[in-house]
């Protein structure tokens, strides 16, 4: 089953978005890292990203019974979501969160996620690479 790799709001914005904070690569170049890292661990990812949490919701549900594993930079969502937080405890796979910046060492209202809470653990401020190594981690969990 395929690793699900999920991510929240604006960050369809990567590369021209607050780029000193999240670096100039695009999510669609996100995306091509993951996919390669996972071919070369004989897996597969579904790669997606959601501005609206209900979608998201829908993805995490649906990972629940077709994913094995999901990876998940929830965004701002992370912060305030307990309805992700929900679907996350439900799904019933292991959960790695992901955040290209470090938000421990942001401002005091990103220091806590709710979706920490649901998470086997997080891999935060590396940028593009924190998707990665969060890939490599939930393939290891579910080799
Ligand atoms: C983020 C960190 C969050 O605090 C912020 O709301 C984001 C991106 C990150 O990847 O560094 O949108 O999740």
């Amino acid at each position: 089953k395929p690793i699900y790799v999920l991510s929240g709001p604006n960050l369809n914005l990567l590369g021209t978005r607050e780029p000193e904070i999240y670096g100039h690569q695009t999510l669609e170049d996100v995306r091509k890292l993951c996919e390669a890292r996972a071919t070369s661990l004989g897996r597969e990812i579904v790669f997606r990203q959601s501005n609206h949490e209900g979608v998201l919701i829908d993805w995490i549900q649906e990972a629940r019974t077709e994913g094995s594993a999901i990876v998940i930079n929830p965004a701002g969502y992370g912060h305030t979501s307990i309805a992700i937080l929900d679907a996350l405890k439900a799904a019933d796979v292991p959960v790695v969160e992901c955040h290209l910046s470090n938000p421990a060492a942001r401002e005091t209202f990103r220091h806590q996620t709710y979706v920490s809470l649901a998470a086997t653990g997080v891999v935060s401020g590396f940028g593009a690479a924190s998707y990665v190594l969060a890939v490599e981690a939930a393939a290891g969990l579910t080799a």
